[in-house]
């Protein structure tokens, strides 16, 4: 596969047409950006623990019957996925309160969301993402009623199947961001679920494995996506191992 013309450049993505029609490139690169852009650095191999972590997390959710844009990993950094005609929404799923709605809302941090809390925001970095509800979203024309519901069930089933993967490694999937696109009339999941786009707490010590550790300068941030990145994908070591799926082998989708 041939990686063609620059698609989109965004804070840590870059997305590039291929020489297959449907078939576009998401390269992770090592940007790392928190506070709406507001703090920003580059760390070497941070890419590739985020795309080996979305790798690894999107194969296990299609495993489980959930579809997303995941087809296989070029190298490292460089996803191949279909491409989506992307919905703009920021799916947000909470077990636990912690971050923004600790700082909106009279929610102590830490305190069990039951059943989780689904948080729709508008993806619109110009009007700094702003919360919508369902009769918004409905009337911005972003989203049927039917897909809205559509999009929180697969959200639901995705928080319960990670949420038992990451337990199984001691951690504590406190909430995270997903984006979904359409593909005709279906919905799939797109974009990355890394350790930018989850909020992990270790279950025993309580420590953050995720963004925080940057937003918060809690540590060295590329120790922690490192560790975590092995943690999650199972790797003693190196957690950044390239992923090739042989497309011969792969499962073809109906699409
Ligand atoms: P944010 O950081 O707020 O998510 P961004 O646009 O800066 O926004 P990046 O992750 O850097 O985010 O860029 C990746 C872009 O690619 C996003 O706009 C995302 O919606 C888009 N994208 C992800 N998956 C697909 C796909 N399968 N088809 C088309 N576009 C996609
Ligand atoms: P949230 O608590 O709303 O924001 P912050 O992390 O800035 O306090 O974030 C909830 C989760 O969603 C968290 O795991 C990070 C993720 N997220 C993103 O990946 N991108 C975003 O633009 C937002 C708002 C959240």
């Amino acid at each position: 596969m041939k990686q063609k013309k620059l698609l989109y450049t965004g804070k840590a993505k870059s997305v590039y047409r291929t020489d297959v029609k449907g078939k576009l490139i998401v390269e992770f690169r090592d940007d790392i950006t928190a506070f709406d852009g507001g703090k920003k650095d580059t760390l070497k191999n941070k890419g590739s623990y985020n795309a080996g972590v979305s790798a690894f997390v999107f194969s296990y959710l299609e495993k489980n019957g959930v579809k997303t844009h995941f087809l296989e990993m070029l190298d490292e950094k460089r996803m191949v996925v279909c491409e989506l005609s992307m919905i703009p929404l920021e799916v947000i799923v909470r077990n636990l309160a912690a971050g923004s709605i600790v700082r909106n809302y009279p929610f102590k941090e830490g305190t069990p969301l039951k059943p989780p809390v689904i948080v729709i925001d508008y993806k619109d970095d110009s009007r700094h993402d702003p919360m919508l509800n369902d009769d918004l979203t409905v009337a911005l024309k972003i989203a049927t009623p039917a897909e809205l519901k559509r999009i929180k069930t697969i959200a639901r089933k995705v928080n319960a199947l990670l949420s038992g993967l990451l337990a199984k490694q001691g951690i504590t999937l406190v909430d995270f961001k997903m984006e979904f696109g359409r593909q005709g009339k279906t919905i799939y999941l797109g974009d990355e679920i890394s350790m930018d786009s989850m909020r992990l707490w270790d279950k025993k010590t309580g420590e953050s494995l995720d963004k925080d550790v940057y937003r918060f300068n809690k540590g060295d941030v590329m120790v922690t996506y490192n560790r975590v990145a092995a943690r999650i994908t199972k790797k003693p070591g190196a957690a950044a191992k390239k992923t090739v799926v042989d497309p011969k082998k792969a499962k073809p989708k109906a699409r």
